[in-house]
């Protein structure tokens, strides 16, 4: 189970997490749910799509909707520093032998579509169109306030190779879950690259699939208020896990579901990471204290259940360590 020395100078430059490309299968359910209920901001809208932000957000879209058959996910998009960075991305992933294709994206400049060692899509571009500055207008701000994208977090079947992979390209581990074996094996990762606890997380589990994207909230008030919009509109049963604080990252949480079961996660509070001499904090699979600081174990659903990649076949995972489950 080796952890690994950071790397400074990776062989091109991510700037974060920036987007994700999801399937449903009513789109007129999912724009009640996150427009009018969660109060995401509306970029552009077809007949087939949704290009949504939050209230932060310059770039265009941080969430894509698109109607489709199944409830899969399209692509995970991540933003690099310049074109060079993209140029380099292209010769570092040719010479891994994954694929590479330059679709044209809607709202995008030139952009990589490749794979991670588990199949799963990703995107690397380094510009969007920009939309309307609506920090400060406060006015229309709604529902939870949804500032930004903060987070993507994947099941993976191999948490190390996945842990490998994106170490390699520059993601820095800032807490992780082990086994408590006498040669413990890695059963969760953080990683980033934008300066907090992370920009893509790995959970041991079938895989690979989508778990949840994590936005950020301007505070913990902003997502107690949206529990008691979402227990009086109609979307009691939407709620699947907290309000709570994390033990893990220290953040205060809360996990929905959407019309098609995809998992968002209100987030917001945890903390710096860009010290180059970060210490990864290390947390075992069976404290109690790991998943919510204080001490609310999370419901089997959260810990089975996501959403597949669209044409990528799942993995079930060699490692099968039991988490702490709610009963
Ligand atoms: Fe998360």
């Amino acid at each position: 189970m080796p952890i690994r020395t950071p790397i400074f100078h990776p062989p091109f430059n991510v700037v974060r997490a920036s987007h994700v490309e999801l399937g449903v299968r009513d789109l007129a359910a999912s724009r009640a749910f996150y427009v009018d209920c969660l109060g995401y901001l509306v970029s552009e809208e077809t007949t087939e799509t949704l290009y949504l932000r939050g209230v932060e957000e310059r770039n265009h879209h941080s969430i894509v909707l698109r109607t489709a058959s199944e409830a899969a996910v399209d692509t995970l998009g991540f933003k690099l520093a310049s074109e060079d960075d993209l140029d380099r991305a292209v010769f570092w992933f040719k010479g891994k032998g994954l694929p590479t294709s330059f679709p044209q994206v809607p709202f995008q400049g030139r952009t990589l579509r490749t794979v991670d060692p588990h199949g799963a899509p990703l995107d690397f571009y380094v510009r969007m169109d920009q939309c309307e500055r609506m920090l400060q207008r406060y006015a229309a701000h709604r529902g939870a306030r949804i500032q930004r994208i903060d987070h993507i977090n994947c099941f993976t079947p191999d948490v190390q190779t996945s842990y490998d992979f994106f170490h390699e390209i520059g993601f820095r581990l800032t807490e992780y879950t082990e086994t408590d074996d006498p040669d413990p094996l890695l059963w969760a990762v953080w990683m980033h690259r934008k300066g907090n606890v992370h920009d893509i997380a790995f959970t041991n589990g079938r895989g690979p699939r989508l778990h949840h994207i994590g936005v950020w909230t301007a505070s913990a008030l902003d997502i107690l208020h949206m529990c008691d919009v979402m227990a009086t509109c109609g979307y009691l049963a939407n709620m699947e896990r907290g309000p709570g604080r994390h033990g893990l990252s220290n953040a205060f949480f809360l996990y929905i579901r959407d019309p098609d079961g995809h998992r968002v996660e209100l987030f917001t509070s945890d903390y710096l990471t860009v010290d180059p001499d970060l210490e990864p904090i290390r947390w075992s699979l069976k404290d109690p204290q790991r998943a919510t600081l204080w001490g609310h174990p999370a419901p089997k659903s959260w810990f089975e259940e996501g959403a597949a990649f669209a044409g990528v076949p799942v993995r079930t995972p060699a490692l099968a360590a039991q988490p702490i489950v709610a009963h």
